[in-house]
């Protein structure tokens, strides 16, 4: 499988992401997508960045070798497994700027910290929304893109669950209380995804005014 497949949140069951993750070669879903890559140059170069249901890394390593130190989360050790080889062969340093979280995201879960970052790839779990926007730092980036409801499947893969996949302008209302940077719904490379970069609006203190003398 490779990267302009439109397959990657639906199943061939009864494969497990584990199993599609131990029979990748060494090209496969290497390169972040177009829409993550064309979001990196706004992301800022240090702190905290958090990729939600990782896989194979693709964009934690981006993430990492844009500066920032990186949670990636993912059930799949297998996925991880490929990721933390990955990272070696790229120079990183696993624990150091990249830490490698195995969890069910659908507990739900999420790391505790204040992110600068927060990228979610061709994975949707609705529940962890409140979770996203409490554990971003104010002024921090949501980088969010996965397939809707206009994707199209062939009769051997089908969803793994229907809702998996996003209602039109869904993601836009959910972060309705962001900074709205860049949102748009495509069809591309076979692929109908809602892509959206937001950022947390930083809510500013009332200042007390001060009378003059
Ligand atoms: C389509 S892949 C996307 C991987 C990566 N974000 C990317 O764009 O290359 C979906 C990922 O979600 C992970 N996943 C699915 N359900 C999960 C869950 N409940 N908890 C954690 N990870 C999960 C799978 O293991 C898989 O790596």
């Amino acid at each position: 499988m490779n990267d302009s497949s439109p397959l990657s949140t639906v199943c061939r069951l009864p494969s497990t992401w584990d199993e599609r993750y131990a029979a990748f070669g060494a090209e496969d879903r290497r390169e972040p997508s177009p829409f993550v890559a064309a979001c990196l140059p706004r992301l800022p170069r240090q702190g905290y960045a958090l990729d939600i249901a990782a896989g194979a890394g693709r964009h934690s390593l981006a993430l990492a070798q844009h500066g920032l130190r990186v949670d990636a989360v993912d059930r799949s050790r297998q996925g991880l497994y490929l990721a933390k080889q990955r990272a070696i062969e790229a120079g990183l340093e696993p624990g150091k700027n990249l830490c490698l979280i195995v969890a069910d995201l659908e507990r739900p879960w999420l790391p505790r910290r204040d992110y600068d970052v927060i990228l979610v790839s061709f994975f949707l779990c609705r529940p962890l929304f409140p979770m996203i926007k409490a554990q971003l730092r104010p002024g921090g980036w949501l980088v969010y893109e996965t397939l809707t409801i206009h994707q199209t499947f062939g009769p051997d893969r089908q969803p793994a669950r229907p809702d998996f996949l996003l209602q039109p302008q869904e993601l836009k209302d959910a972060f309705a209380d962001f900074e709205l940077v860049f949102y748009d719904e495509v069809n591309q490379n076979q692929r109908a995804t809602a892509q959206l970069l937001a950022r947390k609006v930083v809510v500013s203190e009332q200042l007390p005014v001060i009378s003059g003398q």
